[in-house]
């Protein structure tokens, strides 16, 4: 809008945009078009309250009209593209605030509302919404339980386990698939953090038990598993058949294991900073080790996320590029027990 009358000094504006009611109204009409009934009910004020205000705003030109039919349809005349009158000039420095105006949420909650049963039988309405559906459709159900119920497409009753859990980074994303999860680690102190963190992430419908042992003496019934995942931890083992036999007696006939592992690399550092036995293995190996436990559809694929860990600067073994993280290449194992 170009026009800059004395109506739309910036003083005289000032004075309009001072008032919170015409704030709000300019703030859904810069949204929608909307009919003053339609406008008086996102603000949830009677119609001659809402008329007093747009008709301040009509006289600063901060309206414009449309009439259909019988009704007449108003936005706002502002923030069109042009900032090169006053009005458009303040409206910019204001717009953006304006969702931090405490009713702001409520009235485009009531907007939503308005616009539904204007026009609910084709997509253009979800199609206006897009954008701003997940933050306003916030406001309609708090909490993941929309997102966890999709977990319900999962076969019931199923047992999964995170072998050398650590801290329990891959097991927080089973909780949730599965109605029973146990994570295992040879540490009593990774057993805890990793028992604190899953417990804070609350409700799941998952069961989940805390056991400490060894990955080649699992303190698991045979068939107890439907499926376990292995992540970084093959490395910490002197063989790996062991510890392979012992998985596919935990797991039922079906049942699949998830191997995680690091492409071979040269940090040494990492022997000493991380504790690492093997610096990464072959792919390869682990997949004849699969194989020699008895495990069948064997599948060996590149993993999109690097792991980077940094060399400490105070370790006698130190990398000499202490301080400076390096960005390894990961790869995922997976097999199966036959059925029979
Ligand atoms: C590098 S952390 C990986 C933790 C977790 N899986 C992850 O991906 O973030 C290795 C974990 O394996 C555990 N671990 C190492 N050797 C083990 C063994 N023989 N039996 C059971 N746990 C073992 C360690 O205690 C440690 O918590």
């Amino acid at each position: 809008m170009n026009v800059s009358t004395t109506s739309q000094t910036a003083p005289a504006l000032l004075r309009v945009l001072s008032d919170g009611t015409r704030l709000r109204a300019l703030a859904l009409l810069a949204r929608e078009e909307l009919s003053v009934g339609e406008l008086s009910r996102c603000l949830a004020m009677t119609q001659s309250r809402v008329s007093n205000h747009l008709r301040v705003l009509r006289e600063h030109d901060l309206l414009i009209e449309r009439r259909s039919g019988t009704s007449t349809f108003l936005r706002a005349a502002l923030g069109a593209g042009s900032a090169d009158s006053a009005a458009d000039r303040l409206w910019s420095a204001v717009a953006p605030d304006l969702d931090a105006v405490p009713e702001a949420e409520a009235d485009r909650l009531r907007l939503l509302g308005v616009l539904a049963e204007r026009n609910t039988d084709d997509a253009s309405f979800f199609d206006r919404m897009a954008g701003d559906w997940d933050k306003v459709g916030a406001l309609f159900a708090r909490g993941e339980a929309r997102q966890r119920a999709a977990a319900h497409l999962l076969p019931a009753g199923l047992t999964f386990a995170d072998l050398g859990c650590g801290t329990g980074y891959v097991a927080r994303a089973l909780v949730g698939l599965c109605s029973r999860l146990v994570c295992i680690d040879r540490s009593e102190g990774m057993l805890e953090e990793a028992e604190r963190r899953l417990r804070e992430q609350g409700a799941s419908g998952t069961e989940m038990e805390f056991r400490r042992g060894e990955l080649d003496a699992l303190p698991l019934e045979d068939g107890e598993l439907d499926g376990a995942v292995a992540a970084m931890v093959l490395h910490h083992l002197p063989e790996l058949d062991p510890a392979l036999h012992e998985m596919r007696r935990a797991l039922k006939p079906g049942g699949t294991l998830s191997v995680i592992e690091l492409m071979p690399h040269r940090e040494a550092w990492m022997h000493a900073d991380l504790g690492d036995r093997h610096l990464g293995l072959d792919p390869t190996e682990v997949q004849a080790a699969f194989a020699r436990a008895g495990f069948t559809d064997l599948r060996v694929e590149p993993l999109d996320d690097r792991y980077c860990p940094v060399p400490s600067a105070q370790q006698p073994n130190t990398d000499p590029r202490g301080g400076e993280s390096v960005a390894l290449a990961l790869y995922l194992v997976r097999g199966r027990v036959p059925q029979s």
